[in-house]
């Protein structure tokens, strides 16, 4: 039998019909799936690129000075909470960042990234960016800082998190008092400055974690040092007033000795 089709001068048969009928169809559907695709795709990396350029901006104005850093703080926390995890993996290129990672017995390793290449973002970004890889029960050893900011994303792993304000110090401890004592996982966020949550340690709860980390140095040029850092001894604190500690500086090799892998499980 043989149909008439509406292109003149042209039969083909009802097999001939139906099969070209088939193969429209399917060729419609694969046509949508690539264009829903490319357009996920499409709204994942403007969000990404677009994410990238509030970081950028923020961190600009903290280093003119235009925003506090504890208000730096808020907002960076505020931004990369919005962020999804996979959408950073993909962003920074993690599978490529971390292909022959060398995991350290005692305490991190890190590894700088690299942003892709975005209309908006300049070339020289206002932030240092690393991800920090360790293994279960190594540690990022308790530390404060003096005159930088820092944020950290958990891309992957669990991690005991402790902060604590910097209260005073001497030449020979910090005064602390404990601000946070938590588990993250991915998606976390957390970050500190000189005004609030100063001194961190990141325990590793899982076999292989890796926070990926933004900081900016010299925050403020009239300090006289581009940054400085303080390991501490929180163990041997000592507590000199309710709910506020006394707690030793330790040298890196004994702080590292100390801190740098405890098991826990
Ligand atoms: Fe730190």
């Amino acid at each position: 039998m043989r149909l008439l089709v509406p292109v003149p001068g042209v039969f083909i048969t009802r097999r001939e019909f139906i099969e070209k009928s088939l193969s429209t169809l399917v060729s419609v559907s694969f046509l949508e799936m690539l264009i829903t695709r490319n357009l996920l795709a499409g709204s994942i990396k403007e969000k990404t690129d677009h994410w990238a350029i509030q970081l950028n901006e923020m961190c600009r104005d903290l280093k003119t000075q235009a925003i506090r850093p504890s208000v730096w703080q808020t907002r960076i926390e505020a931004l990369l909470g919005t962020v999804e995890q996979a959408d950073l993996v993909k962003f920074i290129d993690f599978d490529k960042l971390t292909r022959a990672f060398q995991y350290p017995d005692l305490g991190v390793n890190t590894k700088y990234v690299t942003f892709p290449k975005i209309a908006g973002l300049p070339d020289d970004v206002q932030f240092v960016k690393k991800i920090f890889g360790m293994k279960q029960d190594r540690a990022i050893i308790p530390h404060g800082h003096k005159n930088m900011v820092s944020a950290h994303y958990v891309l992957f792993g669990e991690f005991d998190l402790k902060h604590y304000d910097k209260l005073g110090e001497d030449d020979t401890h910090l005064i602390i008092t404990p601000t946070v004592d938590t588990v993250v996982k991915p998606g976390s966020v957390s970050s500190i400055s000189d005004e609030k949550n100063n001194v961190h340690w990141f325990k590793a709860r899982s076999e292989i974690v890796f926070p990926f980390d933004m900081l900016i140095f010299n925050v403020d040029p009239s300090f006289g040092k581009s940054y400085d850092i303080d390991n501490i001894d929180p163990y041997e604190a000592e507590e000199i007033r309710p709910n506020v500690w006394r707690a030793p500086k330790l040298d890196v090799d004994t702080a590292l000795k100390k801190y740098g892998k405890e098991t826990q499980h």
